[in-house]
């Protein structure tokens, strides 16, 4: 098992640039494979996630050449040449690891294909509820077989011919949009998603960068089948998610300040700039580029951070920085309240009882709500050792709250950081260390050849 120790930190470097944004490197990757022709992906995210979306085109036809390798992160740039939207059927179940983008998203994909594919993952993602695809995706004509009530992993997607739909989605949840979007490109028709609260956009932008026709209307998203992609080269911003464990390990340090460079400023997921402004730190970006996805520099200067509330409309735009966020309620001043957030319960993991129990395991008291919780900022946290529960995020989280702790915290299991970020035990070094000299460079994963 795999360990991460974190301690006070030492330095903070002046700037730092995070991989590549993770939503968006699945979805240039799922876009490609479906578009005739190549289609050249650059700043592509190599974590684990994302190499199971690549290998699921692999496994459905595409072609996939590897461009450019970055030493201890993996493949950033990778040209993918697809055939077109009629995929080729896989020999063989299709692995998506960890990753609940890769599943449902393929589920809407693969819904549009006359031929039945089994999708099949780790012990967390064959918990976690593909019901909420399954469902629309059954009412367009397809059928998603599953595990029980929740319909979990293994599946069998049986694909064929879609009818169009108009769909009220009973949670706010970008994946399931997703996957009736996708589904929606191969129907004969208009097919219509109504969000209850808007959710990150990115499979609409590159709707726009690869040529498919939709539509925004108040609170609907539609789509016009039949159409197919056409490839296009991606620029992928790096991960505001990502990003965000240093904006807060920053935040909170009164004096410091850090440049995050090339980072994606959608504003469905910049959320986490306006919470840490309403917290007290300072917060400032610069948009550089906007190419479909707008993007740009993050600068952060730290101070005494106050507690805020979270809830609302705003949790599906910092959904993935949750628990981070709890990390900062954690250090400011006063009672943080995270509510309206019971999506976490079907994360990776829980991660509202994930977040109480380390925080707690530090001295930080917490009360637990089923849609968030309450956390007493101000204490002094105790180092310990810590469970991160199969999930990145926690991980991450707590190797920051590690930084700000009496001794020493050390986090177990952290061998699923790479789901998420390659790389980041390497940029953490340079907070607790001032260089990356002490840690060998890790091997990084690679695809295989065609
Ligand atoms: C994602 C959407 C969110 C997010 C996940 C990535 C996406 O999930 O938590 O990490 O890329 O569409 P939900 O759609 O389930 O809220």
């Amino acid at each position: 098992m795999a360990i991460l120790k974190s301690r006070k930190l030492k330095s903070i470097p002046a700037e730092i640039t995070v991989p590549g944004d993770k939503s968006i490197s699945h979805r240039s990757a799922m876009f490609a494979g479906l578009a005739k022709g190549t289609t050249i992906i650059d700043g592509f995210l190599p974590s684990e996630d994302c190499l199971c979306t690549v290998k699921a085109m692999q496994a459905l036809g595409a072609e996939v050449q590897p461009l450019e390798e970055v030493e201890g992160v993996g493949l950033v740039k990778l040209a993918i040449t697809g055939k077109g939207s009629k995929l080729q059927a896989p020999t063989h179940p299709i692995d998506c690891g960890n990753s609940g983008t890769t599943t449902r998203l393929l589920c809407g994909i693969l819904a549009g294909q006359n031929f039945t594919t089994e999708l099949f993952g780790d012990p967390s993602l064959s918990k976690r509820p593909m019901k909420r695809v399954a469902d629309p995706l059954a009412q367009m004509g397809a059928r998603v077989e599953g595990q029980g009530e929740k319909i979990c992993a293994p599946l069998k997607v049986h694909g064929g011919t879609l009818k169009p739909m108009y769909y009220k989605l009973p949670v706010a949840s970008a994946q399931v949009k997703s996957a009736v979007l996708l589904a929606g490109m191969f129907a004969q028709g208009k097919t219509t998603v109504v969000e209850p609260v808007a959710t990150r956009n990115h499979t609409e932008r590159l709707f726009s960068h690869f040529g498919i026709k939709w539509l925004r209307e108040d609170d609907a998203v539609s789509v016009y089948g039949p159409q197919e992609p056409q490839a296009r080269d991606v620029m992928v911003p790096g991960d505001i998610s990502s990003a965000a464990f240093w904006m807060v390990a920053v935040a909170a340090s009164p004096g410091a300040q850090i440049t995050i460079k090339n980072v994606g400023l959608n504003p469905t997921r910049t959320g986490i700039l306006n919470v840490l402004l309403r917290m007290g730190a300072q917060v400032t970006h610069s948009e550089l580029q906007s190419d479909g996805e707008p993007r740009g520099n993050i600068v952060v200067k730290g101070g005494e951070l106050n507690a805020t509330v979270i809830g609302g409309a705003e949790i599906p735009n910092v959904i993935d920085e949750l628990p981070i966020l709890a990390v900062a309620g954690a250090l400011a001043r006063g009672n943080t309240l995270i509510r309206d957030a019971e999506e976490l319960r079907v994360k990776e993991t829980d991660r509202i009882a994930a977040v109480a129990h380390n925080l707690r395991l530090m001295g930080v008291k917490v009360t637990e709500r089923p849609d968030g919780m309450e956390i007493e900022g101000g204490a002094k946290l105790q180092g310990a050792t810590l469970p991160c529960f199969g999930d990145h995020r926690i991980a991450m989280a707590f190797a920051i709250a590690g930084m700000f702790a009496e001794g020493t915290t050390t986090i177990e299991g952290t061998e699923c950081i790479s789901t998420s970020y390659p790389g980041f035990e390497h940029h953490l070094d340079l907070f607790l260390h001032g260089d990356t000299a002490a840690r060998p460079i890790p091997t990084i994963s690679r695809i295989p050849p065609h």
